[in-house]
């Protein structure tokens, strides 16, 4: 993980702290944000030493790229405590491969692995007191990179700012969550974006998913471009569908994000005996098996949802409810994240990266 760097970081630490006027048990999702960050720059075609310094605002050129043309991709990780006050990262680099093959296609040059995780342990000691105990309190990691260079001309950036920010958290959505399968409007397209977390990716879906508010939905699962015939991701979440007791979800793709829980998810299931079919997964076999009785479950997962089960879904005006299973997939699922997340068990696929002091 820490490639044997001898990494030269610059720390500066924040003379106080916020953290006594934090209320942990009303957090709302990303709200809130610890003492520090680190910061990386980009120029002179190579990455500059990082530093970790108090958490504050930027200044930046109103024609810096990343305002015009949205040059910007980000990551969603977790860092979790257990009883011993360790902690524990989940599968990070799975996300730091993902940040670069982000970066890869939005023309932003790589980030070097030992900069990456120096400097986020770095930022987790500093931060320590902010991540809380107990199922369901972590710290949320937003790590990203914008494109800073000043000038409007349509072509990459030459100048980069990687961040990484942290804020504790504890579930992403806080009611119940229902969805609507998109009829009209995509969220990724065929050689596109999709498989990247681009930021554009993410602001493209805030107008349709906010007519489906008005419907009753928190979320739309999009379906595919080009037919709206197959279900593919909900945009903050994959998705998953049990079917009687068998699992479908989509196969990744260029137009859907190749999700770390989501994997794990899979692995989880294959573990446990549950037979998992990962293929296009056709809109009219979900509202059919719906209709008889057959569909047991949906849920996403996702770093920041977790485990997320939808409690109902909407398609061509006809509303569907979903009971609660006594023996629920997303509730085993989510358990048995949990235990290893939080060390409270046998880590046997090694997701668990310590932090060390
Ligand atoms: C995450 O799960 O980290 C995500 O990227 C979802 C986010 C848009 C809140």
């Amino acid at each position: 993980m820490k490639n044997g760097s001898t990494l030269q970081l610059e720390i500066q630490k924040a003379p106080t702290s916020k953290i006594d006027s934090v209320d942990f048990d009303k957090l709302v999702f990303g709200n809130v944000f610890t003492d520090h960050m680190m910061v990386c720059d980009f120029k002179n075609g190579e990455w500059q030493k990082p530093k970790v310094m108090p958490y504050g605002p930027l200044e930046l050129e109103p024609s810096a790229r990343v305002f015009h043309y949205g040059q910007a991709v980000f990551e969603g990780m977790k860092a979790f405590k257990d009883d011993d006050d360790q902690v524990w990262l989940f599968r990070p680099e799975e996300n730091f491969n993902r940040l670069n093959k982000s970066s890869k296609r939005l023309a932003i040059p790589e980030f070097p692995t030992s900069m990456f995780f120096e400097g986020l342990e770095a930022l987790l000691n500093l931060d320590r007191d902010w991540i809380k105990k107990g199922f369901g309190n972590s710290l949320y990691i937003r790590p990203f990179v914008i494109a800073t260079e000043a000038g409007v001309s349509a072509s990459p950036s030459k100048e980069y700012k990687f961040l990484i920010i942290c804020s504790p958290a504890q579930a992403y959505y806080s009611g119940d969550v229902r969805v609507v399968f998109a009829e009209q409007f995509s969220r990724a397209a065929n050689g596109g974006v999709g498989y990247a977390k681009a930021a554009g990716n993410y602001g493209a879906q805030f107008y349709p998913t906010n007519l489906a508010k008005e419907e009753g939905y928190q979320q739309i699962i999009w379906t595919d471009a080009n037919t709206h015939e197959f279900l593919e991701e909900a945009g903050t979440m994959n998705i998953f569908f049990r079917v009687g007791d068998k699992l479908l979800t989509a196969p990744i793709s260029d137009r859907i994000l190749d999700g770390v829980t989501r994997k794990s998810v899979i692995q989880l299931a294959e573990d446990n005996g549950i037979n998992v079919e990962v293929r296009p997964v056709a809109v009219k076999e979900i509202v059919d098996a719906a209709k008889k009785g057959e569909l047991k479950e949906i849920f996403g997962s996702g770093t920041a949802a977790t485990i997320n089960p939808v409690k109902g879904f909407g398609y061509k005006g006809e509303k569907f409810e979903l009971e609660d299973q006594e023996d629920s997939y997303a509730r085993l699922f989510k358990n048995k994240l949990m235990e290893i997340q939080y060390n409270k068990t046998e880590d046997k696929f090694g997701w668990r990266h310590l932090v060390k002091e």
